[in-house]
Protein backbone atom coordinates (compact mmCIF):
# COMPACT_ATOMS: atom_id res chain seq x y z
CA UNK A 1 0.00 0.00 0.00
CA UNK A 2 1.40 3.31 -0.70
CA UNK A 3 1.31 6.08 1.13
CA UNK A 4 -1.49 8.16 -0.65
CA UNK A 5 -3.29 5.50 -2.82
CA UNK A 6 -6.78 6.62 -2.85
CA UNK A 7 -6.21 10.30 -2.32
CA UNK A 8 -6.46 13.59 -3.91
CA UNK A 9 -3.97 16.31 -3.74
CA UNK A 10 -4.11 20.28 -4.84
CA UNK A 11 -1.14 21.71 -5.30
CA UNK A 12 -0.92 25.35 -6.13
CA UNK A 13 1.74 27.00 -8.33
CA UNK A 14 3.11 23.42 -9.68
CA UNK A 15 4.08 23.33 -13.21
CA UNK A 16 7.95 23.69 -12.18
CA UNK A 17 9.92 23.93 -9.24
CA UNK A 18 8.87 23.08 -5.80
CA UNK A 19 5.62 22.31 -6.69
CA UNK A 20 6.03 19.79 -9.63
CA UNK A 21 8.95 17.74 -7.73
CA UNK A 22 5.82 17.65 -4.60
CA UNK A 23 3.32 16.81 -7.45
CA UNK A 24 5.74 13.79 -8.80
CA UNK A 25 6.68 13.03 -5.27
CA UNK A 26 2.28 12.40 -4.41
CA UNK A 27 2.04 10.68 -7.80
CA UNK A 28 4.56 7.93 -7.11
CA UNK A 29 3.25 7.58 -4.12
CA UNK A 30 -0.55 6.89 -5.27
CA UNK A 31 -2.23 10.16 -5.03
CA UNK A 32 -4.01 11.89 -7.42
CA UNK A 33 -3.20 15.19 -8.19
CA UNK A 34 -4.77 18.86 -9.54
CA UNK A 35 -1.44 21.30 -10.38
CA UNK A 36 -2.13 24.78 -10.75
CA UNK A 37 -0.16 27.86 -12.27
CA UNK A 38 -1.00 30.84 -14.38
CA UNK A 39 0.64 29.69 -17.95
CA UNK A 40 -1.43 27.37 -19.86
CA UNK A 41 0.92 25.31 -21.83
CA UNK A 42 3.82 24.55 -19.13
CA UNK A 43 1.30 24.14 -17.15
CA UNK A 44 -0.69 21.32 -19.39
CA UNK A 45 3.19 20.12 -20.31
CA UNK A 46 4.01 19.34 -16.50
CA UNK A 47 0.04 17.90 -15.61
CA UNK A 48 1.24 15.39 -19.09
CA UNK A 49 4.87 14.59 -17.22
CA UNK A 50 2.40 13.03 -14.19
CA UNK A 51 0.61 11.28 -16.31
CA UNK A 52 -3.42 10.18 -16.16
CA UNK A 53 -3.13 11.07 -12.42
CA UNK A 54 -2.41 14.16 -13.30
CA UNK A 55 -4.97 17.25 -13.45
CA UNK A 56 -4.65 21.00 -14.45
CA UNK A 57 -6.28 24.24 -14.06
CA UNK A 58 -4.39 27.77 -14.71
CA UNK A 59 -4.67 31.16 -13.11
CA UNK A 60 -3.40 33.36 -11.14
CA UNK A 61 -3.48 32.07 -7.44
CA UNK A 62 -4.93 34.84 -5.80
CA UNK A 63 -7.68 35.16 -8.04
CA UNK A 64 -11.29 33.96 -6.42
CA UNK A 65 -12.75 33.39 -9.67
CA UNK A 66 -9.54 30.89 -10.23
CA UNK A 67 -9.82 29.23 -7.16
CA UNK A 68 -13.54 28.76 -7.65
CA UNK A 69 -13.25 27.23 -11.10
CA UNK A 70 -10.42 24.53 -9.85
CA UNK A 71 -12.96 23.57 -6.18
CA UNK A 72 -15.93 23.25 -8.94
CA UNK A 73 -14.15 21.02 -10.71
CA UNK A 74 -12.79 19.12 -7.64
CA UNK A 75 -16.49 18.98 -6.68
CA UNK A 76 -17.43 17.56 -9.76
CA UNK A 77 -15.15 15.02 -10.52
CA UNK A 78 -14.28 13.91 -7.21
CA UNK A 79 -15.39 12.18 -3.51
CA UNK A 80 -13.87 15.15 -1.94
CA UNK A 81 -10.39 16.76 -1.49
CA UNK A 82 -7.48 14.97 1.22
CA UNK A 83 -4.62 17.13 0.97
CA UNK A 84 -3.48 20.48 -0.19
CA UNK A 85 -0.30 22.30 -0.65
CA UNK A 86 -0.06 25.93 -0.54
CA UNK A 87 3.23 25.98 -2.52
CA UNK A 88 2.58 29.32 -4.22
CA UNK A 89 4.74 32.22 -3.23
CA UNK A 90 6.32 35.50 -4.77
CA UNK A 91 9.04 37.65 -4.27
CA UNK A 92 8.52 40.48 -6.67
CA UNK A 93 10.99 43.41 -4.87
CA UNK A 94 14.55 43.63 -3.55
CA UNK A 95 15.67 45.65 -1.05
CA UNK A 96 15.69 47.08 2.74
CA UNK A 97 12.13 46.37 3.93
CA UNK A 98 11.54 50.64 4.43
CA UNK A 99 12.02 50.90 0.91
CA UNK A 100 9.84 48.62 0.00
CA UNK A 101 6.59 50.29 -2.23
CA UNK A 102 3.39 49.60 -0.57
CA UNK A 103 1.32 48.42 -3.54
CA UNK A 104 4.14 45.83 -3.78
CA UNK A 105 4.10 44.68 -0.05
CA UNK A 106 0.74 44.29 -0.15
CA UNK A 107 0.42 42.23 -3.35
CA UNK A 108 3.20 40.06 -1.56
CA UNK A 109 0.92 39.08 0.97
CA UNK A 110 -1.95 38.95 -0.90
CA UNK A 111 -0.18 35.97 -2.66
CA UNK A 112 1.71 34.71 -0.02
CA UNK A 113 -0.50 35.12 2.84
CA UNK A 114 -4.47 35.42 2.39
CA UNK A 115 -3.95 33.49 -0.29
CA UNK A 116 -2.96 30.33 1.78
CA UNK A 117 -5.76 31.51 4.03
CA UNK A 118 -8.25 31.22 1.17
CA UNK A 119 -6.96 28.39 -0.02
CA UNK A 120 -7.04 26.27 3.01
CA UNK A 121 -10.86 27.76 3.58
CA UNK A 122 -12.34 26.43 0.40
CA UNK A 123 -10.40 23.29 1.06
CA UNK A 124 -12.02 22.75 4.40
CA UNK A 125 -15.40 23.45 2.25
CA UNK A 126 -14.59 20.88 0.00
CA UNK A 127 -14.48 17.89 2.45
CA UNK A 128 -11.10 17.90 4.06
CA UNK A 129 -12.33 17.92 7.35
CA UNK A 130 -14.73 14.84 6.81
CA UNK A 131 -11.80 12.93 5.32
CA UNK A 132 -8.49 13.72 8.36
CA UNK A 133 -6.80 15.94 5.73
CA UNK A 134 -3.61 17.55 5.52
CA UNK A 135 -2.55 20.75 4.53
CA UNK A 136 1.55 22.17 4.31
CA UNK A 137 2.59 25.29 3.46
CA UNK A 138 5.62 25.93 2.15
CA UNK A 139 7.05 28.91 3.40
CA UNK A 140 11.14 29.76 3.17
CA UNK A 141 14.23 30.04 6.08
CA UNK A 142 13.92 33.96 5.06
CA UNK A 143 10.44 33.58 7.20
CA UNK A 144 12.59 32.65 9.98
CA UNK A 145 14.81 35.77 10.73
CA UNK A 146 16.15 38.49 9.21
CA UNK A 147 16.64 37.83 5.34
CA UNK A 148 18.68 40.92 3.73
CA UNK A 149 17.76 42.02 0.38
CA UNK A 150 13.99 40.07 0.61
CA UNK A 151 13.16 41.79 3.40
CA UNK A 152 9.36 42.08 2.83
CA UNK A 153 9.19 38.42 1.51
CA UNK A 154 10.54 37.40 4.53
CA UNK A 155 7.82 39.00 6.43
CA UNK A 156 5.14 37.43 4.75
CA UNK A 157 6.65 34.11 4.97
CA UNK A 158 7.11 34.49 8.93
CA UNK A 159 3.50 35.40 8.63
CA UNK A 160 2.90 32.48 7.19
CA UNK A 161 4.69 30.17 9.81
CA UNK A 162 2.56 31.97 12.39
CA UNK A 163 -0.82 30.98 9.73
CA UNK A 164 -0.14 27.37 10.14
CA UNK A 165 0.08 27.39 13.57
CA UNK A 166 -3.48 29.39 13.88
CA UNK A 167 -4.51 26.82 11.39
CA UNK A 168 -3.45 23.72 12.99
CA UNK A 169 -4.70 25.01 16.73
CA UNK A 170 -8.21 25.95 15.03
CA UNK A 171 -8.95 22.55 12.51
CA UNK A 172 -7.58 20.16 14.94
CA UNK A 173 -8.24 17.25 15.53
CA UNK A 174 -9.58 16.65 12.01
CA UNK A 175 -6.60 18.78 9.63
CA UNK A 176 -3.13 18.93 10.21
CA UNK A 177 -1.67 21.54 8.97
CA UNK A 178 2.52 22.04 9.09
CA UNK A 179 4.92 24.03 6.57
CA UNK A 180 8.09 23.45 5.24
CA UNK A 181 11.48 26.51 5.78
CA UNK A 182 13.62 25.67 2.71
CA UNK A 183 16.78 27.69 1.97
CA UNK A 184 18.50 28.09 -1.37
CA UNK A 185 17.16 25.30 -3.75
CA UNK A 186 18.08 26.09 -7.27
CA UNK A 187 14.68 27.17 -9.29
CA UNK A 188 14.43 29.76 -11.37
CA UNK A 189 12.37 31.35 -8.31
CA UNK A 190 16.35 31.45 -6.16
CA UNK A 191 18.74 31.27 -9.49
CA UNK A 192 19.41 35.02 -8.90
CA UNK A 193 20.93 34.27 -5.53
CA UNK A 194 23.40 31.46 -6.93
CA UNK A 195 23.69 32.05 -10.37
CA UNK A 196 27.45 32.31 -11.72
CA UNK A 197 28.57 31.47 -8.08
CA UNK A 198 27.05 28.47 -7.05
CA UNK A 199 29.98 26.96 -5.45
CA UNK A 200 30.73 29.93 -3.29
CA UNK A 201 26.67 29.89 -1.93
CA UNK A 202 26.69 26.42 -1.68
CA UNK A 203 29.97 26.59 1.15
CA UNK A 204 27.75 28.25 3.45
CA UNK A 205 25.87 25.14 3.26
CA UNK A 206 27.49 22.58 6.26
CA UNK A 207 26.22 19.54 4.00
CA UNK A 208 27.92 20.92 0.57
CA UNK A 209 25.50 22.06 -1.96
CA UNK A 210 22.56 23.95 -2.77
CA UNK A 211 19.52 22.01 -2.29
CA UNK A 212 16.89 20.71 -5.19
CA UNK A 213 13.23 20.39 -5.64
CA UNK A 214 13.36 16.91 -4.30
CA UNK A 215 15.23 18.18 -0.82
CA UNK A 216 11.48 19.91 -0.45
CA UNK A 217 9.49 17.28 -1.74
CA UNK A 218 10.20 14.36 0.55
CA UNK A 219 9.96 16.38 3.93
CA UNK A 220 6.35 17.80 2.52
CA UNK A 221 4.92 14.14 1.66
CA UNK A 222 6.45 13.18 5.22
CA UNK A 223 4.03 15.70 6.62
CA UNK A 224 0.70 14.96 4.41
CA UNK A 225 1.23 11.64 5.45
CA UNK A 226 0.11 9.55 8.30
CA UNK A 227 3.72 9.07 9.32
CA UNK A 228 3.68 12.51 10.51
CA UNK A 229 -0.29 11.67 12.63
CA UNK A 230 1.17 13.53 15.10
CA UNK A 231 2.72 16.34 13.96
CA UNK A 232 0.66 19.45 13.71
CA UNK A 233 1.11 23.44 13.64
CA UNK A 234 5.46 22.53 13.12
CA UNK A 235 7.39 24.41 10.47
CA UNK A 236 10.48 21.83 9.09
CA UNK A 237 13.45 23.99 7.83
CA UNK A 238 15.19 22.46 5.09
CA UNK A 239 18.67 24.24 4.52
CA UNK A 240 21.51 22.11 4.63
CA UNK A 241 22.40 22.55 8.11
CA UNK A 242 22.94 26.48 7.13
CA UNK A 243 21.16 27.28 10.49
CA UNK A 244 23.85 25.79 12.34
CA UNK A 245 26.10 28.41 13.76
CA UNK A 246 28.71 28.22 16.38
CA UNK A 247 28.02 29.72 19.39
CA UNK A 248 30.85 32.04 20.87
N1 LIG B 1 13.64 28.17 -4.59
C1 LIG B 1 13.94 28.52 -3.37
O1 LIG B 1 15.11 28.74 -3.02
C2 LIG B 1 12.86 28.65 -2.34
C3 LIG B 1 13.26 28.70 -0.99
C4 LIG B 1 12.27 28.83 -0.01
C5 LIG B 1 10.94 28.86 -0.36
N2 LIG B 1 10.57 28.81 -1.67
C6 LIG B 1 9.15 28.85 -1.98
O2 LIG B 1 8.82 27.76 -2.79
C7 LIG B 1 7.65 28.06 -3.54
C8 LIG B 1 7.86 27.63 -4.99
O3 LIG B 1 8.99 28.30 -5.52
P1 LIG B 1 9.96 27.64 -6.60
O4 LIG B 1 11.34 27.92 -6.15
O5 LIG B 1 9.55 26.24 -6.89
O6 LIG B 1 9.66 28.58 -7.85
P2 LIG B 1 9.68 28.28 -9.44
O7 LIG B 1 10.51 27.10 -9.79
O8 LIG B 1 10.00 29.58 -10.07
O9 LIG B 1 8.17 27.87 -9.74
C9 LIG B 1 7.16 28.79 -9.47
C10 LIG B 1 5.81 28.17 -9.85
O10 LIG B 1 4.81 29.06 -9.40
C11 LIG B 1 3.94 29.43 -10.49
N3 LIG B 1 3.45 30.76 -10.15
C12 LIG B 1 4.17 31.89 -9.96
N4 LIG B 1 3.38 32.91 -9.61
C13 LIG B 1 2.12 32.42 -9.56
C14 LIG B 1 0.84 32.97 -9.24
N5 LIG B 1 0.71 34.27 -8.92
N6 LIG B 1 -0.23 32.16 -9.28
C15 LIG B 1 -0.12 30.87 -9.61
N7 LIG B 1 1.05 30.28 -9.91
C16 LIG B 1 2.15 31.04 -9.89
C17 LIG B 1 4.86 29.31 -11.71
O11 LIG B 1 4.16 29.12 -12.92
P3 LIG B 1 3.63 30.40 -13.79
O12 LIG B 1 4.81 31.31 -13.96
O13 LIG B 1 3.11 29.83 -15.06
O14 LIG B 1 2.56 31.00 -12.94
C18 LIG B 1 5.61 28.03 -11.34
O15 LIG B 1 4.82 26.87 -11.58
C19 LIG B 1 7.38 29.56 -3.31
O16 LIG B 1 6.40 29.72 -2.32
C20 LIG B 1 8.71 30.07 -2.78
O17 LIG B 1 8.55 31.21 -1.95
C21 LIG B 1 11.51 28.70 -2.66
Amino acid sequence: MRRFDGKLALITAASRGIGFAIAERLVAEGARVVITARKEEPLRAAAARLGDAAEWVAGRADDPEHRAEVFSRIRERHAGLDLLVNNVGINPVYGPVLEVDPAAARKILEVNVVGALEWTRDAVAAGLAERQGSIVNVSSIAGTGPSPGIAFYGVSKAALINLTQQLASELAPAVRVNAVAPAIIKTDFAKALYDGREAEVAAQFPLGRLGVPADVAGPVAFLLSDDAAWITGRTIVIDGGGSLRPIG
